[in-house]
């Protein structure tokens, strides 16, 4: 489109989209727009319809920071996927992770002999992740990959392979496309990162 092409990249990921007034005052920096996003889960879609053609596909997100992902990549995935949820207890205000993970809410149903793939939004110590795989591979699925839009760099205290990522980002606290700072920002159609005073606001 001729009008939205005007707005260049670099000026797309330093002005404010105007998305939220509000909640945009509290942003630092983006460091991935909207359209680096779509570009990319479009490319993961493409990915996971080749691997998975011909089997039949569940996801399974990773709630709440998960929701917003799910939607738009199961969208570019062309195959007949199911879709289920898992709930696991975050943060909540704070911004270290404690490494204890409570379900929530389980899968409706069994997984046994499916072919999983886990969409979650984030790897920042992988702790969630490793709690998670652990768990689901205990219900023997046909498989089990991982989809994280984001993963942080070289702070995960497990190893984990995470077949499908996004976008490696700096070891910095993001809000945006599902993910929160005290419940805001789920959102934001980007990742940003905040200004120091938003944290103290809460
Ligand atoms: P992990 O167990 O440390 O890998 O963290 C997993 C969960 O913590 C993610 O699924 C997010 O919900 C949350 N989290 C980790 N890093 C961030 C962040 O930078 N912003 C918002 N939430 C985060």
């Amino acid at each position: 489109m001729e009008g939205r092409g005007a707005l260049s990249e670099i000026e797309e990921a330093v002005v404010p989209t105007g998305h939220a007034p509000e909640l945009e005052r509290e942003i630092e920096r983006v460091l991935i727009t909207e359209r680096e996003i779509q570009d990319k889960l479009r490319e993961l879609g493409e990915q996971i319809t080749r691997d998975y053609r011909g089997r039949e596909l569940l996801l399974v997100g990773v709630l709440k920071g998960a929701f917003v992902l799910m939607a738009d990549l199961s969208r570019y995935i062309h195959l007949p996927v199911e879709t289920d949820f898992m709930a696991v207890a975050s943060y909540g205000a704070a911004t270290k992770t404690s490494g204890v993970v409570r379900i929530l809410k389980d899968l409706d149903h069994d997984v046994e002999g499916q072919d999983i793939l886990l969409v979650e939004d984030i790897v920042d110590s992988g702790l969630t992740l490793n709690y998670l795989l652990k768990n689901l591979r205990g219900r023997r699925p046909a498989s089990l990959e991982v989809c994280a839009l984001l993963k942080k760099t070289g702070i995960q205290r497990v190893h984990l392979d995470v077949r499908y990522v996004g976008f490696e980002i700096p070891p910095e606290f993001v809000v945006g496309y599902g993910l929160d700072f005290a419940e805001k920002f789920r959102n934001l159609p980007y990742i940003a990162t905040l200004r120091p005073e938003a944290y103290g606001d809460v």
